[in-house]
Order: structure tokens, then sequence, then C-alpha cells
């Protein structure tokens, strides 16, 4: 049952075409946000906006490229004029390399910090002016365990997610007093496009990350909705004095 808890914000969810993304953008919805679904997917994008609208709450989607300027300014600027200037953040989209760290090229590490991490930054630069003209809101990155916890053949990944870690508190500290909150959400290996490509491919380069090593790990793959909901938590009101922290949702992953 829905609680209405983003009435009537306007809520920006990157990579929100696919995976913990699509989840959050019902959800935020459900809850009341009007939402702007930011991706590369087209098509998968198009069609959630569309299935949003046809259950009565409202969505559009803008076709953006998270790690380019010109198409971050584009998403923000349809956000605000179609919804009002983004009070509700949420920095999901992003991506991997799983390779051993030798054979890593200038161009893998160049792309994977421009979709992870230079994202996150072009993003928030440009959704920050209106969130502070409009009394403050709420911002949510996604990170990793891997921000904390290395998988051999993830030197690059990690390194990204330890960008997105500190990005999160640096914001938050910056804008604390002017009504601004950023957290992270920080998911162990999910079941979703990201996640079960990241387990074949550690396979392939002899990393046990079988459904058994998992289920010692944490039990378990993490279901796109449970990251969701505690992006929900996070960006909603009950979240009021969570400000620069690390959620780990990860069923103990980090915690062994
Ligand atoms: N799946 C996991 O096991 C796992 C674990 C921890 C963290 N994460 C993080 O979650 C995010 C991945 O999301 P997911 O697991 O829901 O997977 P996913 O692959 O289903 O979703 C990622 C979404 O981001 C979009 N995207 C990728 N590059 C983009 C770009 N340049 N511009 C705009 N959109 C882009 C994709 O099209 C897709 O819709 C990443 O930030 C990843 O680091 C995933």
């Amino acid at each position: 049952m829905s609680h209405q808890r983003l009435l009537g914000r306007s809520a920006l969810v990157s990579g929100g075409a696919g995976g913990c993304g699509a989840e959050a953008v019902r959800l935020f919805a459900q809850e009341g946000a009007r939402v702007t679904i930011v991706d590369i997917q087209e098509q998968a994008g198009e069609n959630l906006a569309k299935a949003i609208r046809a259950e009565g709450s409202e969505a559009i989607f803008v076709r953006t490229d998270v790690s380019k300027r010109a198409d971050v300014d584009v998403a923000v600027r349809q956000a605000t004029e179609t919804f009002g200037a983004p009070t509700v953040l949420f920095n999901h989209a992003g991506s991997i390399v799983v390779k051993p760290f030798l054979e890593t090229t200038d161009e893998e590490y160049d792309w994977l910090m421009d979709v992870n991490v230079r994202s996150m930054f072009l993003m928030t630069r440009a959704v920050l002016p209106g969130m502070l003209a409009a009394g403050g809101g709420a911002i949510v990155n996604t990170s990793s365990i891997s921000a904390v916890a290395a998988t051999p053949m993830e030197v690059l990944y990690g390194l990204t997610k330890g960008a997105v870690h500190m990005f999160s508190r640096a914001i938050a500290v910056e804008y604390r007093d002017r009504g601004i909150r950023c957290n992270a959400v920080c998911p162990g290996f999910i079941r979703t496009a990201h996640g079960l490509r990241e387990v074949e491919l550690l396979a392939r380069y002899g990393v046990d990350a079988s459904e058994d090593v998992l289920a010692a790990q944490q039990g378990r793959m993490c279901e796109p909705a449970e990251v969701a909901r505690a992006a929900l938590f996070l960006v909603s009101d009950e979240a009021s004095f969570v400000n620069g922290t690390h959620l780990f949702v990860d069923n103990c992953f980090t915690a062994v």
C-alpha cells in the first residue's frame, strides 16, 4: 500500500530504465513522486514511463548518457520544465569492467570513470542549484560493497565505487546546512543484468561467485526491489537525520 511519502516531489532517477533503477522509478511514483527517468536504453525507458502514466502517476523519459555533460544538462532542464526542479535525485546508472588489472586499458579506465564517477559529478552539479533554490532535497548515490571489499578482476570498478563513497560524504558535508542530504546505498550482488553479467565474467576469470559462494557471503542474491526500498528510505523524510552515510544492502557481506 502506498504511503505517498514523496507526494508531489520532482524526482530524477538515472539508470532508471532497468534493474534497481526501474524498481526505484516504480516505487517513487507509487509514493507520489513525479519521476524523470534517464537512461541510455530508449525503448525500455519510454515503455516504463508509459506504464507509470497508465497507472495514473506521472513520469517522463529522457534519453541521456550520464557521462556526457550536454545530455545531463538537457535531462535536468526537461525534468525542471515538466515537474519542477528535482528535489529527489537517485544517481544509480553505472557499469563495470571485469578483467585482470594488468590487461585493463586506458580506454576502459576513462570509460568506467566517466560512467560511474563523472556521471555523479555532472548530474549532482546540474541538479543542486534548483534543489537549493527549492529549499532543499535528498540525493542518493549508488555505491557498492566494492567500495570497501575488493574482488579480484575488479580493481577499476572498486576504484570508481570508492570515489562514489567519498563523493556522497563530501556533498553531504558541504551542503548539510542548506537543506541537502546526500547518502550512498551500497548493495551486494543483485539479480540484475549488471549483477548476472558480473558473476558470469568473474567465473570466466576463475573467480568463484557461484550460488554456493554467494550464499556464504550474503545468503542469496539481492533482489532489485530491496535496493530500491533502501533508496526510498534515504530520499524520504523518514531519513531526515541520515546524512553523509553509507547504507549497505548486503545481508552481512561486509559485516563478516
Ligand atoms: N548488480 C549488482 O550486483 C550491483 C552491486 C552493487 C552495485 N551495483 C550498482 O548498481 C548500478 C547498476 O544497476 P543495476 O544493478 O540495477 O543494473 P542494470 O544493468 O540493470 O541497470 C543499470 C542501468 O544503468 C543504465 N546505464 C548504464 N550506463 C549508462 C549511461 N552511460 N547513461 C545512462 N544510463 C546508463 C543501463 O542502461 C541500465 O538501465 C551500478 O551503479 C552498479 O555499480 C550493482
